[in-house]
């Protein structure tokens, strides 16, 4: 490639996002073919006399997307034609107009609680991070730090603390392929308070009618505050089944056509795994332009993938502008820290800044949000991602292997690309809920896919975290243990 323009007003932002666009653009026009090795880091830097870690981004971007593979030492590769294609036919989805934004009433938020344990890890916790891998120490001292300023002190910005929502942007730009401005990213305490922030902005935008009443679609099986947060502030949840593709899109366009709004977990469904398709995506996010309907996008763990590499956020390909995208600090870094936020398309920032002004919970803690933008932007959180992810796939093996034994006594553990707990099918004929409640009275924190599921067609099954057990000794001793609880049998 020839040297990439930089003039005075160039940034390293913009130089990666040309890099970005002229690779992907050889890579669809076929100057890049299926299979070809391109240029090293080191190379394309010192070609284009740019940074090495510019050309890093844009190489991430493009292995996110499905444009290029990454072999390890061998180098990187352009991808098959066939994921090439997929992606560019997502990028091909039509813009639609953006609408201007108005004042109506504001609903008020609510927030629901489900129990991922209590103060210290329960044995094989679901859902929370390596506690003992944070660095605690490091993160005292950045606290110690912001605490010295007035500004960590005082009433926190209802919108998030400004340097954070910068950072967060940049994260997301490099390693979720999400471009927006810090406008658009909202601090919020949780998730949960996200999706009620999105449902009482909707109604403050011009020419909505608001949610209220109307019906959205989500997940079955899904995470259970979902429904609730829709249930407090009127919305009816539709549950729409997820298969070896994710949820199902055709069945839910035939059963609710009138609902205005999708809740999905694109990356890694929760609870059961599995990637949205790429045809399911693009599905969805033309029912979404096409219905003007608004899809609310939880990222919740995508940043730990063992196998292959993450798949770019449903966000990335949202041309239309219909993508309400959520994160969260909670499975990154730690839940108790209360921190994530939303990614909104330009249409809706006036509606979520009149929202967040008026939200119940009042902002966050801007301490906490000064010390995690220090975290960031010193390049701490990066390392603490990888070094999670190493650590998470060791200690899932540590899980595996001690549960495989098991297997001849009907306890089959069903693995997924990612995530943070596995899902561990039980003996024919037992239920889920009580096998759970078992566990949970003996000290185990882990649960029933049953009760994550509506209706009729439900599959028994545990979820069972590993992300806390720190060998392979302790994972033997724990699952001896959970199999005596389960089966009253002493193996
Ligand atoms: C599916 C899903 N979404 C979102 C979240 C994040 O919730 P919060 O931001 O309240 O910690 C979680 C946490 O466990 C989750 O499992």
């Amino acid at each position: 490639m020839s040297k990439i323009s930089k003039d005075q007003s160039t940034t390293s932002g913009n130089l990666h996002a040309q890099i970005y666009s002229r690779l992907r653009n050889m890579i669809e026009q076929g100057q890049l073919k299926a299979g070809q090795r391109v240029s090293s880091l080191r190379t394309m830097a010192v070609e284009l006399g740019v940074a090495r870690g510019t050309v890093q981004v844009a190489y991430d971007r493009l292995i996110g997307e499905g444009y290029l593979v990454a072999r390890g030492p061998a180098g990187t590769f352009v991808a098959a034609a066939q994921l090439a294609q997929q992606a560019r036919q997502h990028h091909a989805l039509h813009a639609t107009d953006p609408r201007p934004a108005s004042g109506v009433d504001v609903l008020a938020a609510r927030e629901v609680k489900i129990d991922f344990g209590g103060a210290v890890p329960a044995a094989l916790q679901l859902g929370l991070p390596a506690l003992d891998a944070f660095p605690r120490k490091l993160w005292q001292r950045l606290m110690a730090r912001q605490i010295a300023h007035s500004h960590a002190l005082t009433n926190p910005s209802p919108m998030g603390y400004a340097p954070l929502r910068s950072a967060l942007i940049s994260y997301l730009g490099a390693s979720r392929g999400i471009e927006a401005t810090p406008a658009q990213l909202f601090i919020i305490p949780s998730y949960r308070a996200g999706l009620a922030l999105t449902i009482n902005a909707l109604a403050l935008n011009a020419g909505e009618a608001g949610l209220s009443g109307s019906q959205a679609w989500i997940e079955n099986p899904g995470y259970p505050p979902t429904a609730r947060v829709l249930q407090q502030l009127g919305v009816q949840p539709c549950c729409i089944p997820v298969d070896d593709q994710g949820l199902d899109v055709a069945y839910a366009q035939q059963h609710y056509q009138e609902a205005k709004l999708a809740i999905v977990t694109p990356s890694h469904q929760s609870p059961t795994g599995v990637a949205l398709s790429l045809s399911r995506r693009r599905s969805l996010l033309e029912w979404a332009a096409q219905q003007r309907g608004w899809i609310v996008e939880d990222d919740y763990d995508s940043e730990y993938r063992y196998r292959g590499h993450p798949l770019p956020a449903l966000k990335s390909l949202d041309d239309a502008e219909r993508v309400i995208y959520c994160g969260t600090l909670s499975k990154v870094m730690f839940p108790g820290l209360r921190l994530a936020y939303v990614v909104v398309p330009p249409s809706l920032v006036e509606a979520f800044t009149i929202a967040a002004n008026h939200a119940v919970y009042g902002g966050c803690p801007e301490l906490q949000q000064a010390a995690v933008t220090e975290f960031i932007v010193d390049g701490y959180f990066s390392r603490h991602i990888k070094r999670m992810r190493a650590l998470y796939a060791s200690r899932r093996e540590f899980l595996v292997e001690a549960l495989t034994p098991y297997e001849a006594h009907g306890f089959k553990v069903r693995l997924h690309d990612g995530g943070m707990h596995l899902l561990l099918d039980i003996p024919a004929g037992q239920d889920d809920r009580l096998m759970a409640q078992a566990a949970q009275a003996a000290g185990f924190g882990i649960q029933a896919l049953s009760v994550w599921t509506k209706g009729d067609a439900r599959h028994h099954a545990l979820m069972v975290g590993f992300t806390n057990v720190d060998s392979l000794a302790e994972a033997e001793r724990q699952v001896v243990r959970l199999m005596q609880v389960l089966t009253g049998n002493t193996f």
